[in-house]
């Protein structure tokens, strides 16, 4: 097909809810390593990786190499029988979770099926219906983790279950309560005890967070948040459900998971996108408990599918060889130093947050309201493109940009990539005709 015709049909036969970014959609043809190439054969740099997915470079050799041998080995089988890659890959991913408990696992096919199983495994764990999620997050596009999800631009009408709740999430840059960190006692934690015990039966199932709110736009609680908010829900009979899809296998940086940060062991982690680096795979990893309660049939013709289990072990053993924990952490650092500075430049970067190689900037009008930028984002991403840099844009009110490199990225990816966000925003005039 001509790039004309893909462009063509993709806008006639797809659901128009398949939205592209930038006025004019990019047509991606091919990639490798942290590029990808255009259908005219330009190179970009990509920072953001497919949605934090791509955690190993694209078309990574290794990874490659061992998806290509279990293709032409044995491809699909189902779960009804047994194979050697869902073993293994359950097996490591055992001796990763948190304080050793979380041992088993249930493979689906994306983030949204690990947090429908994680829900279902809460429920029937503890025989209540209840659930807290937190406002300004993102779970999935399912009946249920819609109704999780805390924005209303990614909940579609009708998408509403009862006993779900939301508490106010912990965006210190936009406190709920209008009050500052540390001073504020983290109020917001502490308000999940309120919360149950106004607006749910008091016993409640679970509480599901994301450590840091990827779609809210790298929302990054204090470091005392989770441990408070598992003590309360604990003690209303719930448990803690730490959605990993965009934090875990060392995104933020020395940890597999991004609740490490926080010192808590949750009784549940979800995960899927970096897992699979481009391979379909949800996972949701439970302690024997609450694994052992969910009784009845429940089947993912895909889950735990030869090819995906294999990829996804490849990019778990990779990280480990190449010690890609340690490098999130020491490239993250640096990368959010060239952040800062970027912040010290222009007055349109109100904050700037995240964990390791998660790293988002806040865009604002002014920095003393805060008003979002919206227009100066949209134009941003537009520049980014032009300079040949993908980005990611993200939080509930469309001005936070997602920064967010393969974990094997080096520090002159790092330089090249504050380079053309530098002139990026240089071109930037936030719609006034002035500059930013
Ligand atoms: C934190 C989080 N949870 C769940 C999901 C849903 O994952 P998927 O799109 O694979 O269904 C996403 C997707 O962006 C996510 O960011």
């Amino acid at each position: 097909m001509t790039k004309d015709e893909i462009l063509l049909a993709s806008q006639d036969y797809l659901f128009p809810a398949v939205f592209h970014y930038y006025k004019e959609p990019l047509l991606i043809a091919r990639a490798k390593d942290q590029f990808v190439y255009d259908a005219d054969g330009r190179a970009y740099l990509d920072f953001f990786g497919g949605i934090l997915t791509i955690s190993v470079g694209h078309c990574n050799d290794k990874v490659n190499a061992q998806i290509h041998r279990q293709v032409d080995t044995l491809q699909h089988v189902s779960t009804v029988f047994v194979t050697e890659p869902q073993a293994a890959l359950a097996k490591k991913i055992a001796s990763l979770t948190p304080g050793g408990r979380l041992t088993k696992s249930f493979f689906t096919n994306s983030g949204t099926e690990a947090n429908e199983t994680a829900i279902m495994a809460a429920r029937c764990y503890t025989g209540s219906s209840e659930i807290i999620a937190l406002r300004h997050s993102y779970h999935g596009r399912s009946a249920v983790t819609m109704a999780l999800t805390g924005q209303a631009a990614w909940r579609m009408p009708g998408a509403v279950q009862p006993g779900i709740v939301h508490a106010h999430n912990a965006y210190c840059y936009r406190c709920p309560f209008g009050l500052t960190y540390p001073s504020c006692g983290v109020r917001c934690a502490e308000d999940v005890e309120e919360l149950i015990r106004s607006s749910t039966s008091g016993r409640v199932a679970g509480f599901i967070a994301e450590p840091i709110q990827g779609v809210g736009g790298f929302i990054t609680p204090p470091k005392e948040y989770f441990a408070i908010v598992a003590g309360i829900v604990r003690n209303y009979g719930g448990i803690f459900i730490s959605d990993e899809v965009q934090t875990a296998w060392g995104r933020t940086g020395s940890k597999w998971f991004g609740i490490e940060q926080y010192g808590v062991t949750p009784d549940v982690i979800t995960s899927a996108k970096g897992l699979g680096n481009g391979c379909p795979i949800g996972v949701t990893v439970a302690t024997p408990e609450v694994a052992d309660s969910v009784k009845g049939l429940t089947i993912s013709t895909f889950g735990g599918n030869p090819v995906t289990t294999t990829a996804a072990k490849a990019v778990l053993d990779l990280i480990d060889e190449e010690n890609l924990l340690a490098n999130a952490a020491e490239t993250g650092a640096y990368l959010r130093g060239t952040l800062e500075e970027l912040q010290a430049k222009y007055a349109v970067i109100g904050d700037v947050r995240g964990m390791g190689l998660m790293q988002a900037i806040e865009l604002v009008e002014d920095r003393q309201t805060k008003a979002p930028a919206v227009r100066a984002t949209a134009e941003l991403m537009e520049a980014a493109r032009r300079n040949g840099l993908l980005l990611g844009k993200g939080g509930m009110y469309g001005n936070c940009i997602r920064i967010s490199p393969p974990l094997n990225v080096s520090k002159s990816d790092v330089d090249e990539f504050a380079r053309l966000l530098d002139a990026s925003l240089g071109e930037c005039t936030n719609g006034t005709g002035s500059r930013l």
